[in-house]
């Protein structure tokens, strides 16, 4: 095999916002595989909002990448040898190979992926880690009831269009915050929400309050900052908020001190924090609810696709700017 692997690094540690030179690529050779080992060519890379995370060595949830380590993170591709029974040549598989061409596996964590008809690449998506989020955290822990309103943010993105397209299926008004008209009109005539408000406006609070004439019984927190504070301020009594992510506050440095938490109290909320890695046992129900649900033509999706491993770190980059429009991956092929 005369192609190389080309790999990312976490080259240091970033301060606030993260740069390309808080990265290094290097080229390595293919790595052989022994007795028991399958090797996998990558086809897509997922770059999700948690590795910003790993780029940190703060206390978390999941060990920080170490430096000039490969940058962990979600892939699909196809195993090209195989010295391992369970795994033949050809075969597709989900993994979590990094920000690599190649991968190395004895089978450990590593899921065969069964023939959907649907793309390689939406198995990092709408039916992979993201779609799994966006199940779990509205159906455990928002439990929305027919009539209910519930407001999601980052409402195009991998989680967030999911969630949204979840509610009405469940019979609830769906609202989503997005940053800008063409995500705003995204969600609301492709993806079928009632409402969109777009943040970037500067006139959150009443754009919100017009969207949610009845209140917000759940709010899906994926961005955190004033966006939350702003919402927090419209829900009911006895509403839920699963938080699921805070990716404003990612980069930053000094984090926003929200103003209006006595909402929580007066209104009696519960807000749960969650990390779908803890969710395994739901996973079976809830690809097979999604996948569903995408044949009948209920859930949609949309992906950005960046091009080739070395435009990794500017994707990523972006994605925590907002850049991307849907689910943001890197074919590697
Ligand atoms: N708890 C879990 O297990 C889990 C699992 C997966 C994801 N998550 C979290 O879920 C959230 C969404 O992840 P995703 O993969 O679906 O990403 P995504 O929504 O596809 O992309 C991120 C989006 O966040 C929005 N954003 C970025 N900076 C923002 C800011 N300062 N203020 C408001 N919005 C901002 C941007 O959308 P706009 O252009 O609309 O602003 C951007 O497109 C993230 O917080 C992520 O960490 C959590």
């Amino acid at each position: 095999m005369t192609e190389k692997n080309i790999q990312v690094l976490l080259a240091r540690r970033p301060e606030g916002e993260v740069r390309t030179s808080d990265f290094k690529i290097v080229e390595t050779p293919v790595p052989q595989i022994a007795d028991g080992q399958l090797l996998v060519r990558n086809h897509y890379l997922s770059l999700d909002p948690y590795m910003r995370g790993r780029m940190s060595a703060a206390k978390s949830y999941a060990q920080s990448v170490d430096i000039d380590q490969v940058m962990v993170g979600g892939t699909v591709g196809q195993v090209v040898a195989s010295k391992h029974s369970g795994y033949q040549v050809g075969d597709h598989v989900l993994g979590a190979f990094g920000w690599q061409l190649y991968g190395v596996s004895d089978g450990t964590g590593l899921t065969k992926l069964a023939e959907r008809g649907v793309p390689l690449s939406a198995y990092l998506g709408v039916i992979g880690m993201p779609g799994v989020t966006a199940y779990v955290g509205l159906m455990d822990i928002g439990q929305p009831k027919s009539g209910e309103t519930v407001v999601v943010s980052a409402a195009s993105g991998a989680v967030g269009s999911v969630v949204g397209q979840i509610a009405k299926i469940k019979g609830c008004r769906a609202v989503g915050i997005a940053g800008g008209p063409e995500k705003c009109a995204y969600v609301t005539k492709e993806l079928g929400f009632d409402a969109c408000v777009d943040y970037k406006l500067g006139r959150l609070t009443e754009d919100l309050a017009k969207a949610v004439p009845n209140g917000i019984d759940i709010y899906f927190e994926n961005v955190g900052g004033p966006i939350f504070d702003k919402v927090l301020a419209r829900m009911n009594p006895f509403g839920r908020i699963p938080l699921c992510g805070l990716i404003s506050q990612y980069n930053a440095i000094e984090p926003y001190g929200l103003k209006n938490i006595g909402s929580i109290l007066i209104n009696r909320i519960r807000l749960q924090g969650f990390i779908v890695s803890d969710h395994f046992p739901r996973w079976t129900e809830a690809i097979k609810n999604i996948a569903q649900w995408m044949q009948e033509g209920r859930i949609k999706y949309r992906e950005s696709v960046a091009q080739g491993i070395e435009n990794a770190p500017a994707a990523f980059i972006g994605l925590l700017a907002g850049k991307n429009f849907g689910k943001q991956l890197v074919k590697l092929i």
